[in-house]
This record gives structure tokens, C-alpha cells and sequence, in this order.
């Protein structure tokens, strides 16, 4: 599907964000691996945690959807079944990572594989600690999917600290943790998404200046049994929309305001933005607000290494933003972009620089020379079947003053379904 996008002169309304994805992902994979059934309401419909509804399906647990609620049948730890097909986690990272923690685990004999986007992804990362807990994993050039996990005689506890920033790494770990008689501890220096220590309950201490976080046999799973926040994720493209259009104003309700996920609404904020929290409550174990955004006048800023994971996903269209920001602003720190559902960086950096802003790759970020005034030059836009490529074209083509158009643009539905519908609704 190509969508064309219209230039518009501003953005009102309110949005209703998608459920969030990492928390879809978690609610259904913890709810199966605990012993009595949970209720999870506002599960994301979104093509990746459906992914995920479906592997656990084929590993025998039985999950009921009536609309956006899903009731699991949690199976326990020792409840899986082996599947009789490879377990297919689509296009999504996550779900293979998460997924394979739980399989390696348990002992399950089980292939998991990818669309060409995620085999390409490297899996080594995961792959190496899980055999050294003693699970038996195979994959293509010892790399990448597909993944075959195999029975084995028992998990050992590792003490691991964690080589790279990524909540996908702890989580498999510690998942595979979970099966082992004894606790396994992960080392985090660099603070990633803490949704799983937060919804598995897990033990977590300080450590140095980051934290150690246990799991074991011994750790009782949670039932699951709460509402969905809305997408930090999803609404950081109507944060950084709103803010770059003239006579603007957006208003998202019950946002996921997690701390290790909003490093982008304080970026925004140090740039000069206008965003207004109000309501804000837990909703289960997880902090959510409602946010009302308006059109900003912005500055450019440094975005530093650590701060890099917790806007992992939103610099992208941070990058967006920076071209409508007064002066020169640099990302450093941000490798970790090539190795995402495409190599965003040199993606960012292609649309970018077909709309004229003016902007410099390095290898791990970019310098970006903003201007409040920049109109970007409309153009057709390469999505890399990218969700996120597709809607950070989508949002600064909408300050062009000509159409433009975004290839493989459903692309989108791998997070967010609705992106097109709610940009055409508020475009106005
Ligand atoms: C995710 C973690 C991040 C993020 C991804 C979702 C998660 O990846 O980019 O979209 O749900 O754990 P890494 O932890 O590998 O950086």
C-alpha cells in the first residue's frame, strides 16, 4: 500500500493511542507461564503481540478474545507443550528474544523463526547466555533465526552482566532464569525498559550505579490480570507533531508513562516543548497520565549515551523533531538503531535528507543543524517495512506544502493499526 500524506497546517484532536506493545508482549507471555488464568484488557491489536497471542497458542495455552480483552489460560511453568509447526513470531524482535528465554527454559523442543526482516536481525546475543545457562540452542550461521531449542538436563544459574543496553536481553535471560533452581542474576549498568521486573514482580537491588535483578524457580508468577496503558511509543509521534505544526494542540489520554520508557518527553521538554501531564495514576503496575501537547517553539539539544536506551524507539522521529529545532543538535551513543527492524539510522538519515533538512551521519547518531522555519520538500519515502520509518516520513511530510508519498505504508500495522485514520482525523 502507498498512502500519500498531505501537507496540513496543523494537528488537533484528541487520540486514542494504541495499547502499548512491550506490555502486550509481557501480559500474555507472563499470564501463560502463571498457574491460574488472567484478564488482560486493552491487549494491542497490532500485527507483533498478535504474534506473540498465536506462538503461545501452539505451545497449548488456551487464550479467549472478546474484542481488545484476552483471558489466559495460564499453563504454569511445566505446562508447555512442544508445537508441531515452527513457532512464527513474525516481524517481531520481542517475541523471538522473550519467547526463546521461555522455550530454553522450560527444555521445549521448538523451532523459532522470523519474516526476512527479524532473521536478518542478530540473535547472538540472546544465543550465547542461554547456552551457558545449559539450553540447547541452534541457529543459522550460529546467528540468526531460525532458532532451535532443544530438551536439556536443567538450567544453571549464570551471574550475567548484561554486555548491551537492551531490555530484550535481560528479559530472555531472566526468563530462562526463571527455570533454574537456583537464582540467576542480571548486572544492569545502563538502565533499559524495566516492564518485566516490574509485571513478573522480580527481586531487584542497586548495584554499583545500576542494579542486580534475580529470578528463580522459587519466584511465584503473577497473574496478569490488568488494563494496557496507551504507547509511550505510539504517542511520541503526536508529541513531537503537535509541537512542530503552528496552531496545534493534541490531547492522549491514559499514556504509559513509565520512567525507563519517557526519556523522550524530557528531551522534548529540555527542547522547549509544551507538553501538560494531568491524571496521573498507576493502572496496575504501571504508571499512565493523560498528556495534552501544543504547538512549540523548539531548541536543539544534546542527546547523550545514557539516556539513549530509554528513547530507544522514539529517536527516530526525536530526529524529526530536531529539524524544526533552532541550532545544532547531536545524537551519540545510538549503534543500537542499526540493528532494529531495519538499520534505522542510515534509514532516518535517507528520509531526512530527501526532504533537504540538513543533517550528518556517524556511525552511532547523527548531527542534525535544525531551522523552526525548514519546509520539507515533498518526496516518496522508502518505509523498509518499517513501522516506525513509516510514520516519522508521515509526521514531517505533514509540514511539507506538497503531498508525499510512503511506500509498503501498512507497514504500520506491526504497532499501529490506526496511524493513518488518526493522522487524517487530525489533520486540520
Ligand atoms: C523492547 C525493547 C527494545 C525496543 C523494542 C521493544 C521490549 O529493544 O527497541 O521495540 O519490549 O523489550 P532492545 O531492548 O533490544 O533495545
Amino acid at each position: 500500500m502507498v498512502e500519500t500524506v498531505q501537507p496540513t497546517l496543523a494537528l488537533n484532536g484528541t487520540i486514542t493511542l494504541p495499547p502499548d506493545k512491550s506490555i502486550s508482549h509481557r501480559s500474555v507471555l507472563f499470564a501463560s507461564l502463571a498457574d491460574e488464568t488472567s484478564t488482560i484488557r486493552n491487549y494491542s491489536t497490532a500485527a507483533d503481540p498478535e504474534s506473540t497471542i498465536q506462538c503461545m497458542r501452539q505451545l497449548g495455552v488456551r487464550i479467549d478474545k472478546e474484542g481488545q480483552n484476552l483471558v489466559v489460560h495460564g499453563v504454569g511453568r511445566n505446562g508447555f507443550s512442544a508445537p508441531d509447526e515452527p513457532l512464527d513470531c513474525g516481524n517481531s524482535g520481542t517475541t523471538m528474544r522473550l519467547l526463546s528465554g521461555i522455550v530454553a527454559g522450560a527444555g521445549i523442543k521448538a523451532t523459532l523463526v522470523g519474516d526476512d526482516s527479524l532473521s536478518a536481525r542478530t540473535m547472538k546475543r540472546i544465543i550465547d547466555p542461554l547456552r551457558e545457562m545449559g539450553a540447547s540452542v541452534e541457529a543459522a550461521d550460529d546467528e540468526y533465526a531460525p532458532i532451535k531449542i532443544s530438551p536439556h538436563d536443567g538450567i544453571h544459574p549464570m551471574r550475567y552482566p548484561l554486555p548491551i543496553a537492551s531490555a530484550q536481553l535481560k528479559s530472555c535471560v531472566l526468563l530462562a532464569g526463571l527455570f533454574g533452581t537456583t537464582a540467576t542474576q542480571v548486572i544492569e549498568q545502563v538502565p533499559s525498559r524495566d516492564h518485566t521486573e516490574r509485571l513478573l514482580g522480580l527481586n531487584s537491588e542497586p548495584y554499583g550505579q545500576g542494579k542486580i535483578i534475580s529470578s528463580s524457580i522459587s519466584d511465584k508468577i503473577p497473574t496478569q490480570s490488568y488494563t494496557v496503558p496507551g504507547d509511550f511509543s505510539a504517542a511520541a509521534f503526536w508529541m513531537v507533531g503537535a509541537a512542530i505544526h503552528d496552531d496545534s494542540s493534541l490531547k492522549l489520554e491514559n499514556v504509559g508513562m513509565n520512567p525507563s520508557r519517557t526519556a523522550a518527553l524530557h528531551l522534548l521538554n529540555e527542547m522547549g516543548a509544551s507538553i501538560k501531564l494531568s491524571n496521573e495514576r498507576m493502572q496496575g503496575p504501571e504508571p499512565v497520565a493523560d498528556m495534552v501537547i501544543d504547538s512549540s517553539m523548539l531548541k536543539g539539544i544534546n542527546v547523550e549515551p545514557a539516556l539513549i536506551p530509554n528513547c530507544i524507539d522514539e529517536l527516530p522521529i526525536l530526529m524529526v523533531a530536531l529539524c524544526f529545532a533552532e541550532g545544532r543538535s547531536t545524537i551519540t551513543g545510538a549503534e543500537e538503531l542499526r540493528h532494529k527492524e531495519t538499520d534505522r539510522l542510515s534509514a532516518m538519515y535517507d528520509i531526512l535528507t530527501a526532504t533537504g533538512a540538513d543533517v550528518d551521519l556517524r556511525p552511532d547518531g547523527m548531527i542534525i543543524n535544525g531551522n523552526p522555519d525548514f519546509i520539507p520538500e515533498s518526496a516518496e519515502f522508502e518505509s523498509h517495512h518499517d513501522h516506525r520509518m513509516a510514520m516519522a516520513a508521515a509526521i514531517l511530510s505533514s509540514r511539507s506544502d506538497k503531498p508525499s508519498t510512503i511506500l509498503d505504508a501498512e507497514c504500520t500495522s506491526i504497532s499501529y493499526p490506526q496511524f493513518w485514520t488518526h493522522l487524517q482525523d487530525v489533520s486540520k
